[in-house]
């Protein structure tokens, strides 16, 4: 019946937004009735880039696990936790971390990314460490199928290249990992470009139906299309692109023939995607109303992860004679 056992996970670095539901999230939903499934909010991983921010990450912490929540991952067939609540993470990381060639690390390109991105003149060890950490996330749950983003598939790689490694010095521990790849393509943002919260452009799962209603009213659409009745051309339209991976966008002639003006269209935008939303939405309230139950379910995804994580470092220790 089950596939195997899933993992997959996300950084607290803010909230989550309309990419993150339909590029991650959705899937992951689906995902849950077929796998064993795990499920966590990486906030260990959030420290390499938010040290001075650690209050953000905690905020953020409980703000994306409402949004798994409410985005229809249920407790009750899989489990969700937070990657802090299992320090089995943290021991097998150590481990792994002394069969990891600092070569193979300097050579992951989100390494060089982010190192260019952040200007940082020092990297630190911990964010030099962060696809061993996200190696032992993986392995201590003897994942078999990884759900992910293209740009994590290097970090995927290197999980393997561990393993291996790992599982020739001491035996076989660790299953094979494989990369669970979406076809969804990349969500616009309400500036055409890719939704990213650093961009600035994003709908976010939390914000309000009002909220909604006035970004997209905001958003860039056709500007030779002053009024209804001239000629649009919806190819470079943000609005009509984010109505495209819905497969929504039916508007493309009556934009061109002068039929239908920005503000009908929007109308329909913002009414579609606040209908998508709404029941998230209500969802993510009520959790919110009730703090206590979010702590419920947090603890006991962490009592179902902790098990598997538990007899996994008992494996491992034995076979490192560290038993
Ligand atoms: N690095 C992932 C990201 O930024 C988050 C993550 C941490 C993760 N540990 C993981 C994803 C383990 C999958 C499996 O998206
Ligand atoms: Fe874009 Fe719609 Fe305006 Fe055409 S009518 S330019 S698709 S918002």
């Amino acid at each position: 019946m089950s596939k195997g056992r899933l993992l997959s996970g996300m950084q607290p670095t803010g909230m989550l937004h309309l990419g993150n539901l339909e590029g991650a999230l959705a899937n992951w939903v689906k995902l849950q009735d077929e796998y064993e499934a795990f499920f966590f909010v990486a906030n260990w991983h959030a420290l390499t880039t938010m040290l001075d921010r650690t209050e953000e990450i905690k905020r953020y912490t409980r703000a994306v696990a409402t949004d798994f929540l409410a985005a229809g991952l249920d407790p009750n067939k899989c489990a969700v936790f937070v990657q802090s609540d299992i320090k089995e993470h943290a021991e097998l990381h150590l481990l792994l971390s002394m069969a990891t060639p600092i070569g193979w690390l300097e050579r992951v390109p989100t390494f060089k990314e982010k190192q260019e991105q952040l200007h940082l003149e020092t990297v630190s060890y911990g964010l030099m460490g962060y696809p061993v950490l996200m190696s032992s996330d993986i392995l201590i749950y003897k994942a078999n199928a990884v759900p992910v983003g293209q740009d994590q598939l290097p970090h995927l790689e290197l999980t393997r290249e561990i393993g291996r490694r790992f599982n020739y010095i001491f035996g076989d521990i660790f299953p094979e990992c494989e990369g669970l790849m979406t076809e969804y393509a990349a969500m616009p943002g309400l500036d055409g470009r890719k939704m990213s919260k650093s961009y600035n452009n994003a709908i976010y799962i939390a914000d309000t139906a009002e909220e909604t209603e006035t970004k997209v009213r905001s958003m860039y659409t056709d500007p030779l299309k002053m009024r209804k009745t001239d000629p649009g051309h919806p190819a470079g339209c943000a609005v009509y692109n984010l109505l495209k991976t819905y497969g929504r966008a039916d508007m493309h002639e009556d934009c061109e023939a002068g039929r239908i003006g920005c503000v009908e269209c929007k109308k329909r935008l913002a009414a579609f995607l606040n209908d998508r939303l709404a029941p998230i939405r209500e969802r993510r309230m009520e959790l919110e109303q009730h703090p206590e139950k979010l702590d419920e379910i947090l603890a006991a995804g962490a009592e179902k992860a902790r098990k598997v994580a538990r007899a996994t470092m008992v494996e491992i220790r034995a076979a490192m004679h560290l038993d």
